[in-house]
């Protein structure tokens, strides 16, 4: 399972997990913050299940306009409603055989969760307008970002539909909560989006990536990394070229201008020793010597 990156415990429980899930068609709900990389395990289980060759739909209920979502989901036939010029093949009969992925299941409205129950205990859709009733195989994954129970407490979700989702749990931790993979996700996102350059991070590159929040997660660590790409101007990758939220908007507005005066910061911090400073930014003395030049970094007497 090369596509699931990481190394720490958490990562290796998930590889587990999705294996022992993807030997059998049961439901699946995985919980997690945004970008935790939900999307990712639900396409690995379909991957590594009987259900590969078939469809992987997925669909995200929180972007279908509220008043559209049983016959998005369920299709309907012409003339159900006004606007409907045309029979129309729902998520589900279009998942047949397959996997179909209801993202943002928090977001559903009450009626078409009633409809999805429907459907998870029969197998059975009948479209919109219709009253033909269509048996449909289709294993259903579905994926969360809010808290179900709350929802549940709120009434915007419905608890028997949360016990038929929730046969198999698959909870995702944040970033922040396994520290250990962000390196080996960074350089994952480095080697795939490099386009052949041979890039890497300083050791203090590597200290800012660590020590970062992430409140974005995989999705924002992944995006930092393509940024830094384009803004390193060297080999190698400072945490100028990151622009993280913790630089001041001015700062971020000119990374050169945040290159030499971040420079600047570690040979003060190492007193002008420039081969301490040299090791801290991950660069050769020659190579440091020739950036000081460039940004006019003049050595005190
Ligand atoms: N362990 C991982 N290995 C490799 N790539 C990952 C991993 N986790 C996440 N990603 C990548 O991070 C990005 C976000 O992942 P994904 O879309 O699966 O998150 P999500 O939890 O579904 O987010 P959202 O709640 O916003 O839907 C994707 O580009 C995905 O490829
Ligand atoms: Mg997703």
């Amino acid at each position: 399972m090369q596509e699931l990156i990481g190394v720490g415990n958490t990562v290796k429980e998930m590889k587990k997990r999705i294996l022992q899930y993807a030997q059998c068609n049961a439901e699946v709900l995985i919980e997690g913050d945004t970008g935790v990389g939900k999307g990712v395990c639900a396409k690995l289980i379909h991957k590594n299940s009987s259900m590969h060759r078939g469809p992987f739909i997925a669909v995200n209920c929180g972007s279908i306009s509220k008043g559209l979502v049983s016959s998005e989901l369920f299709g309907h036939v012409k003339g159900a409603f006004t606007g409907a010029s045309d029979n129309h093949k729902g998520y589900i009969q279009r998942a047949r055989n397959g996997t179909l992925f209801l993202d943002e299941i928090g977001e559903m409205p009450l009626d078409a969760q009633g409809h999805l129950l429907h459907f998870l205990e029969s197998k059975e859709v009948t479209s919109v307008g219709s009253d033909r009733v269509i048996e449909v195989d289709c294993r259903v994954i579905t994926a969360t970002n809010v808290n179900l129970k709350e929802a549940i407490l709120n009434k915007t979700f419905r608890s028997d539909l949360f016990y038929r989702l929730n046969v198999l749990p698959l909870t995702i931790p944040t970033l922040r909560e396994r520290v250990d993979d962000i390196l080996p996700l960074a350089n994952f996102f480095l080697v795939s989006h490099s386009s052949g350059r041979s890039l890497r991070f300083s050791v203090d590159a590597v200290e800012c990536l660590n020590n970062y929040a992430w409140p974005g997660n995989v999705r924002e660590l992944k995006n930092v990394i393509r940024r830094a790409i384009v803004l390193a101007e060297s080999e190698v990758i400072y945490p100028c070229d990151f622009a993280l939220d913790s630089n001041s908007a001015t700062e971020r507005s000119n990374p050169a201008n945040l290159k030499s005066k971040y420079i600047e910061q570690v040979i003060l911090t190492h007193r002008y020793n420039i081969s301490a400073a040299a090791k801290s930014l991950g660069i050769s003395r020659p190579t440091l010597y020739r950036l000081m030049k460039k940004h006019n970094i003049r050595l005190l007497q």
